[in-house]
């Protein structure tokens, strides 16, 4: 390992279950408080084609968190205090283009976050931040993420502006035809302010979309309902699998920082000088 090297070590924020695949060899349920609480469920650690990797079940084990409820701050911190390298969340999300279709992924690379009341920042009063977010995903592991999921077998988007909403109710259909005419790609409830947090956690941070319905502006298609999402997810299960042990086994078990600078982005993102 040179200087410039770590031992990677690859966090996976995604629904229950996600860790229970061939070849993963679990070592610890780790339980572990952060300073802004637990997160939502123990962590399991393993190694994965020879790379440390962290499983969080970002709704809970038995999927009882709703999104307005995550304490994120708790599950960024969790995979940060762990030693993660780097981040990548799977998330199901509805769709607004007529190419991205059920069962496919998208490499989001952009957000627009639409929630409310949610606790978006690590830094509160007595400490003042502003982090970058104009490019919010990590370039390098994005296209990882990519060619995991391509060489998993899945159709792969590379791209594509996620919108999150608070839920958890979904969108009525104005609401639905109002993203699309914004030129948004998908929806979802869970990305922010995780990706936020993971930014100001020096995170690099990815997201694969796996899209689930057409939400309810598309005139062929009924109306996004949980049922359709959760038969499209138990479809694409083997394949959210399969691209997880493909990202291991690309990246491998040393990392260099990330191209984008995420890891040092806070150098310049303090206003408020140290005492
Ligand atoms: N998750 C999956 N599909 C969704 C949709 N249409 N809207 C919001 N969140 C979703």
């Amino acid at each position: 390992m040179t200087e410039q090297t770590r031992e990677t070590c690859l966090a996976i924020f995604g629904g229950s279950g996600i860790y229970e695949m061939p070849g993963l060899t679990i070592e610890e349920e780790r339980e572990i408080e952060t300073p802004w609480g637990m997160p939502s469920a123990p962590v399991t650690i393993g190694r994965l084609n020879g790379v440390r990797v962290l499983f969080l079940s970002r709704h809970g084990k038995g999927h009882t968190i709703p999104p307005s409820e995550l304490n994120a701050r708790a599950n960024v911190a969790a995979a940060k205090m762990l030693g993660a390298t780097d981040m990548l969340s799977l998330s199901a999300c509805g769709s607004f283009r007529e190419e991205l279709a059920p069962g496919d992924f998208v490499a989001v690379d952009q957000f627009v976050d639409r929630t409310k009341g949610r606790t978006p920042s690590f830094f509160e009063s007595g400490c003042v931040a502003h982090v970058s977010m104009a490019h919010p995903v990590c370039s390098r592991l994005t296209e990882e993420a990519a060619q995991a999921a391509e060489a998993a077998g899945a159709r792969v988007h590379r791209g594509g502006t996620y919108l999150v909403m608070e839920g958890p109710q979904f969108s009525t259909k104005a609401e639905s035809e109002l993203y699309r005419s914004w030129g948004m790609d998908v929806i979802g409830m869970t990305a922010m302010p995780e990706a936020k947090l993971a930014r100001e956690a020096e995170l690099p941070y990815a997201i694969l979309g796996m899209v689930t319905d057409y939400d309810c502006w598309h005139e062929d298609e009924g109306p996004v309902d949980v049922a359709s999402v959760l038969a499209i997810l138990a479809q694409n299960r083997d394949a959210g699998q399969r691209t997880v042990a493909e990202i291991a086994r690309m990246i491998g078990p040393e990392r260099t920082p990330s191209p984008d600078g995420i890891e040092t982005c806070l150098d310049f993102a303090i206003v408020t000088p140290p005492e």
